[in-house]
């Protein structure tokens, strides 16, 4: 795991669209791994503005969401097969065809579940997932006690999180769906590289446990540990508690010199 501790959101977010631009530029037809919500959207930001100037195209590639609420109406705003068209993927080039998300409307969650679980395995691997995490430690919408080997499956929120996203909802936790379709953690650790983003102290706790506590279900991130390429971009406040964060800054300038001389990182 790669963590770093960088100064600013335009530091976050340009760090991120890099390693989106450097994988389509290496494979145009890549699969990229999509999250919604506030943490991924300086990252799109920046990638909207690299595709105007030219920079990167994603007229071949294909997306695949984390995660979508289950039964909201399919044309509400914040179902996020629409928050990602809005937000993203709309403002590029890419085919809305190749933009996939779980069927949270279906009648049959469960089987909706296990058909995008196989949509992803039949069109995957996926190169890049992006990823949120909650202030309870999850990602994509696998809530603590969930197991670490989970597929595509149909979940159930914390009031924490439905309370975090409440602000999404006019401030009124009645609003946010109690159930959701979401990548297992199994299914989200077959990426070919993880790039986790956390900002603000709200944050705080759920990295301290990603980063330096041990692998359990109670904070479901903490499997992240065990992937080979994971980047964890933070803030300061998000990084707070971490107590190793000198070595974390060494290392990650060491990573970014020998293994990626040609990004740049600014
Ligand atoms: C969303 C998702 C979630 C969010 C997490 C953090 O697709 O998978 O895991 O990333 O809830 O949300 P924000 O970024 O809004 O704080």
């Amino acid at each position: 795991m790669q963590v770093a501790v960088l100064p600013s959101q335009e530091q976050i977010a340009n760090v991120g669209a890099r390693r989106f631009i450097g994988i389509l530029g290496r494979n145009p037809q890549a699969v990229i791994g999509l999250a919604t919500g506030s943490s991924p959207l300086g990252i799109y930001q920046a990638l909207i503005r690299a595709y105007r100037a030219g920079e990167v195209s994603f007229r071949q590639a294909q997306a695949f969401c984390l995660d979508e609420y289950v039964g909201l109406p399919a044309d509400h705003p914040e179902a996020y097969q629409n928050f990602i068209r809005r937000e993203f993927t709309d403002q590029v080039d890419f085919d809305p065809q190749a933009v996939h998300a779980p069927a949270g409307d279906s009648s049959d969650p469960v089987a909706a579940a296990r058909e995008y679980d196989a949509q992803i395995g039949a069109a995957g691997p996926v190169a890049l997932q992006i990823l949120g995490i909650g202030s309870d430690g999850h990602i994509g919408f696998n809530e603590p006690g969930g197991a670490l080997t989970s597929r595509t499956h149909l979940g159930f929120l914390t009031e924490q999180t439905r309370s975090d996203n409440a602000r999404f909802f006019a401030g009124d936790i009645n609003q946010v769906p109690v159930a959701c379709l979401t990548q297992g953690l199994g299914t989200i650790m077959e990426a070919e590289e993880l790039l986790l983003v956390a900002t603000g102290a709200g944050k705080a706790q759920a990295v301290r446990e990603l980063v330096e506590g041990p692998v359990s279900a109670r904070w479901p991130a903490t499997v992240i540990q065990a992937h080979p390429r994971a980047v964890i971009l933070l803030d300061e406040e998000a990084a707070s508690l971490l107590s190793d964060k000198d070595h974390y800054r060494n290392a990650w300038d060491g990573f970014v010199k020998y293994e990626c001389p040609d990004y740049d990182w600014s």
